[in-house]
């Protein structure tokens, strides 16, 4: 190294020791510090705390920044500029010290587990710009709050306020562009937010109580881009002003009680990229100028009442990610001009009344993700197939209630990524389709309600990740398979975490009956593990292998011809908390062990040919005396004593433990025949 390199070296570690001599130097105004350390003091705990020593150096504390105060300078006293506590385990309440704080612009405490109220003398801090309390425990109202001439942003979220809002905050702020009240408990309507519209670019009040109509002045709050207004009780139309918001990036109105057409004044509002309006009552088409918003990722109108042709032309969004009209009363044929939404992922038309076929040029869309169509009056099951065979990320396939009476095709070659499938309640006609056996990720299978006829492939035990199978009421003949009990997921469970639509999280619906509302989930993990064989004409045993199906919840083997014994091996079904043998030809005595199986909740064996006694224990003693009628041989429990002096005792008390299954409304085999079950998959929250 030659000497200019070590004068360079040597003026540069003089450079950083200066430099961190002086930081070291700025000291913290006494009236900070003691305002500091009074906010620990009343905090019951915090991560933070440890580093907060008895330091006269706050500025150097973990989530402090300090600037030179102009007025004492020379003195290298430095006061508090920004406070940065986000997720540092606070707990307690916030003290009133932090208003002496006079210099503080930036105060996060974010994240953490504060309670109590926010201190109205934080209104005496007139340089603060950024106040961000969100997520904590916060509560109270905001009367008398806020005089923050300087403020930018304002976050409320997620805490427990409640009230009005009627705070100062947007008469006195005029710079005011994030105002996040989302996730609390505030009532009222926005009649209070006349004054915020100077310079707001987010207005978020989703997850509120407000009600009322959006009233006309927010409409010429030109800055918006993003208004979430979502899961309050809004109710009245949009106004066709709507179109002065031009900067709108995110329109998102779901969950409340909107009525009226979507006006048709997009063509100004170019910028917009989502518009998710869903679980409204609006109605009308699908407005024509919506074509402008060449931007749009998420167009989500599921569950309202919109109706008419679907005659815009999808083209004009290269952009669209998901796709969500389900639940409405849209008519006519599928938009081919929706191949060209190469990035779409997520695509739910469920519930509607399109009829016809699958365009040919579907299979362009190589992205999707996530398909539904069901409850339509489409036709062409095979041409629909061999379409949607192409896409080759499908992930989630639901044609439930579609090509009535058709042939299910046997020639498919496709679908390799393919979880969940459901083409349920069409009464198609044909075999269990041998085309599944090429589909290796399938998880989740409902072909329930149809005219299938033929056996049960024994092909059906390997595929490895299934672990929800509903092929009930159907016309499947012959013996159960061996193979059947080798299915890998219900032996040991391995079941992915795929949330079904996505980024939009569109629930699947499962109805079982149709008294209640269909279950809803959100992931495919949520299924409990099933088999659902239930009306169908199968004979033989119940194989005792069966019993290795230790994951499984749901055993449905009812109204079938199975004979033989009840296998001894179901009490080793250890999760079992369905289990339906009813309505079949079995002989001889329910298996005492079977009182082992404590998340046992829904249980029958009615209609069978079954004799002796009912075994004696917690679980059987609470079941009614339906689980077991059309049985002459059985005695004891719910049932006559097996001997005359038997007493009954236990049933009143251990009626009280039941847990009622979570997926029937109706407890299984009551009253057999009675019931018509209905089991299908549909979506949007009005599925019927
Ligand atoms: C404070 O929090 C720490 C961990 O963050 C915990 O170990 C400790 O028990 C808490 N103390 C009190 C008094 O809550
Ligand atoms: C203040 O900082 C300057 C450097 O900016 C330094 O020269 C001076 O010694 C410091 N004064 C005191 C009192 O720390
Ligand atoms: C506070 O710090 C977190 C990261 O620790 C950061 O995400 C957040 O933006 C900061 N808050 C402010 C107001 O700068
Ligand atoms: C708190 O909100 C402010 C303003 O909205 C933002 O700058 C900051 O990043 C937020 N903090 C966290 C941890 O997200
Ligand atoms: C809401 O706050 C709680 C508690 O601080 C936190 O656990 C949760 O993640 C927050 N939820 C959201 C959506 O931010
Ligand atoms: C708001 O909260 C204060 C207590 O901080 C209470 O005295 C007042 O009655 C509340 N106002 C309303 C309208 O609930
Ligand atoms: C804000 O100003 C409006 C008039 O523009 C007034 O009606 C309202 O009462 C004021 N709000 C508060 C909280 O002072
Ligand atoms: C409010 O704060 C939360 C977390 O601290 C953040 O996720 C959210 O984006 C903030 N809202 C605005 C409008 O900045
Ligand atoms: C929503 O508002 C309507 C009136 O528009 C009212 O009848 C209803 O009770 C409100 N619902 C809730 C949950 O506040
Ligand atoms: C739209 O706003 C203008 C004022 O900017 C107002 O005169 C008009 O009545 C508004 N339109 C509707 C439908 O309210
Ligand atoms: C379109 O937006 C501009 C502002 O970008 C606004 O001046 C104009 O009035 C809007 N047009 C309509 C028809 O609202
Ligand atoms: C399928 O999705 C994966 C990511 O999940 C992506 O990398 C891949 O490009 C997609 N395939 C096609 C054909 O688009």
């Amino acid at each position: 190294m030659n000497s200019i390199s070590w004068v360079v070296l040597l003026l540069f570690f003089l450079f950083c020791s200066s430099f961190s001599v002086e930081t070291l130097s700025q000291t913290c105004h006494p009236l900070d510090l003691l305002a500091l350390k009074e906010f620990a003091a009343t905090l019951s705990n915090g991560s933070v705390l440890s580093s907060w020593s008895s330091d006269a150096v706050c500025c150097h504390w973990d989530g402090v920044v300090c600037e030179n105060d102009a007025k004492n300078d020379a003195k290298n006293v430095s006061k508090v500029a920004m406070l940065n506590l986000s997720a540092k385990g606070l707990k307690g309440g916030i003290s009133d010290s932090l208003s002496r704080l006079e210099n503080l612009r930036s105060l996060d405490l974010s994240y953490n587990q504060l309670d109590g109220e926010l201190p109205k003398s934080l209104s005496l801090l007139k340089k603060l710009q950024v106040i961000n309390v969100s997520s904590n425990h916060l509560s109270g109202n905001l009367s008398g709050f806020g005089d923050f001439p300087n403020l930018i942003a304002f976050n409320l979220s997620n805490n427990s306020f409640s009230g009005e809002f009627n705070s100062q905050i947007c008469n006195s702020s005029g710079y005011l562009r994030f105002l996040d009240l989302s996730m609390n408990h505030f009532t009222g309507n926005l009649e209070n937010f006349k004054n915020c519209g100077k310079s707001l670019q987010e207005l978020h009040v989703d997850s509120n109580s407000f009600s009322g109509v959006i009233p006309e002045f927010m409409y010429s709050f030109s800055g918006l881009k993003r208004l979430s207004l979502s899961s309050n009780n809004f109710s009245g139309q949009l106004s066709t002003n709507l179109s002065k918001l031009s900067n709108l990036e995110s329109l998102i109105l779901f969950e409340n009680r909107f009525v009226g057409p979507l006006p048709n004044v997009f063509k100004n509002l170019t910028r917009l990229e989502r518009l998710v309006a869903h679980t409204n009552l609006f109605s009308g088409p699908l407005p024509s100028t919506i074509e402008a918003c060449s931007k749009l990722r998420v167009l989500d109108l599921r569950n309202n009442s919109l109706s008419g042709g679907l005659i815009t032309d999808f083209a004009k969004f290269p952009n669209l990610w998901t796709l969500d009209l389900g639940s409405n009363k849209f008519k006519g044929k599928l938009p081919s001009s929706l191949s060209s939404c190469h990035e779409l992922r997520i695509l739910n038309l469920a519930k509607n009344e399109l009829y016809g076929q699958i365009p040919v040029s579907y299979s362009n869309l190589s992205n999707l993700s996530y398909l539904s169509f069901s409850n339509n009056g489409l036709t062409d099951l095979p041409r629909a197939l061999s379409v949607l065979q192409n896409c080759k990320n499908l992930t989630t396939l639901i044609l439930t209630k579609n090509f009535r009476d058709e042939h299910i095709l046997v020639n498919v070659n496709g679908f390799e990524r393919l979880m969940v499938l459901a083409i349920a309640n069409s009464g198609l006609k044909g075999q269990i389709p041998s085309w599944l056996i090429g589909c290796p990720r399938l998880e989740v299978v409902d072909l329930s309600w149809n005219n299938l006829s033929g056996v049960i492939p024994s092909w059906i035990g390997k595929m490895e990740r299934l672990f929800y199978l509903d092929v009930s009421n159907n016309s499947l003949t012959g013996q159960l398979p061996k193979s059947l009990t080798d299915l890998k997921s219900l032996v040991s469970l391995n079941i992915s975490s795929l949330i079904l639509g996505s980024t939009t999280g569109i629930p699947l619906f499962v109805k079982r009956n149709q008294i209640r509302r269909g279950l809803q989930y959100n992931q495919v993990a949520s299924f409990p593990p099933s088999l659902y064989l239930s009306h169908n004409k199968l004979s033989g045993p119940i194989l005792p292998e069966i019993g290795k199906l230790i994951q499984l919840h749901v055993l449905d083997l009812s109204k079938n011809n199975l004979s033989g014994a009840i296998p001894n091996t179901i009490s080793e079904m250890g999760n079992l908390e369905v289990l339906d043998l009813s309505s079949n030809d079995l002989h001889g005595s329910i298996p005492g062990p079977l009182s082992k199986l404590t998340f046992l909740s829904t249980f029958s064996v009615a209609n069978n040919h079954l004799e002796g006694a009912i075994p004696t224990g917690t679980q059987f003693s609470g079941f009614p005396a339906s689980s077991f009628e059309g049985n002459p041989g059985l005695c004891g429990e719910s049932l006559p004593p097996c001997w005359p002096k038997t007493t009954p005792i236990r049933r009143s008390s251990s009626h009280r433990k039941l847990g009622r299954s979570t997926i029937f409304g109706i407890t299984l085999g009551f009253g057999a025949g009675i019931m018509i079950y209905k089991c299908f998959f549909c979506f949007g929250s009005k599925c019927s």
